[in-house]
């Protein structure tokens, strides 16, 4: 009865100019491991999981790059949004047409995007949460040990005196801003969500009933033609009136049946390209450098990907981010990687 649902419709711009549009982050080997993100993630996956019921949700856009990294997946396993509207919107459909295939399925949700270490810990996790969740009716997470007070994630707030491995939730909180954060942490029983779910197709529907009545009163219009010839119509006709609101924000912080199991991974959410860099080895004046061909002296913390039929001589420069993909060169401080996104929007308009 296991499921899994895998979000790959996002669009990656603060890893510009290697993540576009066109091919984002997820179908990218950001690590330099020999596979995408998307192949990583669903090979964790079907570690627990039947791979014919590991779905992929994703933008129709990227259908081409999904059959090309993914060979051995069906056409029943990809489910194409002719609309961006965040995560919640695509979990609920999703979720009702596994309901329809399956009303006893329990399923994980999970970002296309992460980098893990140490695969059969999170194999353990996840698999603890399966089984708390086949019995009880429960929203279940993952907890990171927060390190500073990230405003780009969601907290989870556990109750202190569960001294159980699987705690109940007093309150999620998306992206709170920086001063709400440093308390959170300050507190000292609050985690990052990893972004990763856990929970019976029967609970996230019947919350998705209760919390978001106007969402669920659109997908449920289409219950009769999901998994037959009729679906894509009806989706090609409602799904971009669906609002758009992320799965956080839409079940996670208005729902009272949240648990959550602190991780026993490593995890790093790869979201910027310090965030890589974090992860990638280093030379010993701390670069992150994935081209052989470069040279670097007086130089330090910097994290240079370039092509590698090309020289790079870098000199006297420290913690910079130096990326050059066919038509785009970017040398960009570290300290500002958030800020590539806005600059993103400039150079569209620009040029
Ligand atoms: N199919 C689909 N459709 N996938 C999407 C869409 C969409 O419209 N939008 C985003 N995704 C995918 C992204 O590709 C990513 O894998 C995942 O959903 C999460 O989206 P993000 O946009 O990366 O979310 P976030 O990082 O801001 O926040 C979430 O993740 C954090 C941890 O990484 C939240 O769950 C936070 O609470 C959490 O801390
Ligand atoms: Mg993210």
């Amino acid at each position: 009865n296991y499921y899994a649902i895998l979000m790959a419709g996002g669009v990656g711009s603060r890893f510009w100019p290697v993540s576009t549009q066109d091919f984002p982050k997820q179908f990218h080997d950001m690590l330099g491991t020999g596979d995408t993100l998307i192949q990583k993630t669903f090979n964790r996956l079907a570690n627990l999981i039947p791979s014919e019921n590991i779905f992929i949700l994703t933008n129709e856009r990227y259908n081409d790059l999904v059959f090309e990294q993914l060979p051995n997946v069906t056409k029943r396993q990809v489910v194409l949004e002719p609309a961006m509207r965040n995560t919640a919107p695509c979990i609920l459909y999703a979720s009702l047409k596994i309901q329809k295939e399956n009303p006893d399925a329990v399923m994980i949700v999970a970002p296309s995007d992460h980098w893990i270490e140490n695969e059969q810990a999170f194999t353990d996790n996840v698999q603890q949460a399966f089984n708390f969740c086949s019995e009880h009716n429960a929203l279940m997470t993952l907890g990171i040990q927060p390190m500073f007070p990230n405003t780009g994630y969601g907290y989870i707030e556990f109750n202190k005196s569960d001294s159980k491995t699987i705690k109940s939730v007093n309150q999620f909180r998306e992206k709170p801003d920086y001063e709400t954060a440093k308390q959170f942490i300050d507190q000292g029983n609050f985690l990052w969500n990893a972004g990763i779910f856990m929970w019976s197709v029967k609970t996230v529907v019947e919350v998705f009933k209760n919390n978001q009545p106007n969402l669920f009163a659109l997908f449920e219009k289409g219950i009769d033609v999901y998994n037959t010839d009729f679906e894509d119509d009806f989706v090609r006709d409602n799904y971009g009136k669906a609002d758009n609101i992320s799965v956080d924000y839409a079940i996670m912080e208005t729902s009272k049946n949240v648990y959550v199991i602190p991780a026993t991974f490593d995890w790093n959410d790869l979201g910027t390209w310090g965030s890589l860099y974090d992860k990638l080895d280093k030379d010993n004046a701390n670069n992150a450098i994935v081209n052989a061909r470069t040279l670097a002296e007086d130089a330090t913390g910097n994290m240079i990907r370039t092509k590698d039929d090309k020289v790079v001589v870098v000199d006297g420069l420290k913690d910079y981010i130096i990326v050059d993909k066919d038509e785009v060169l970017l040398i960009f401080p570290k300290a500002k990687e958030q800020d590539i996104k806005q600059t993103l929007q400039k150079v569209k308009d620009k040029f």
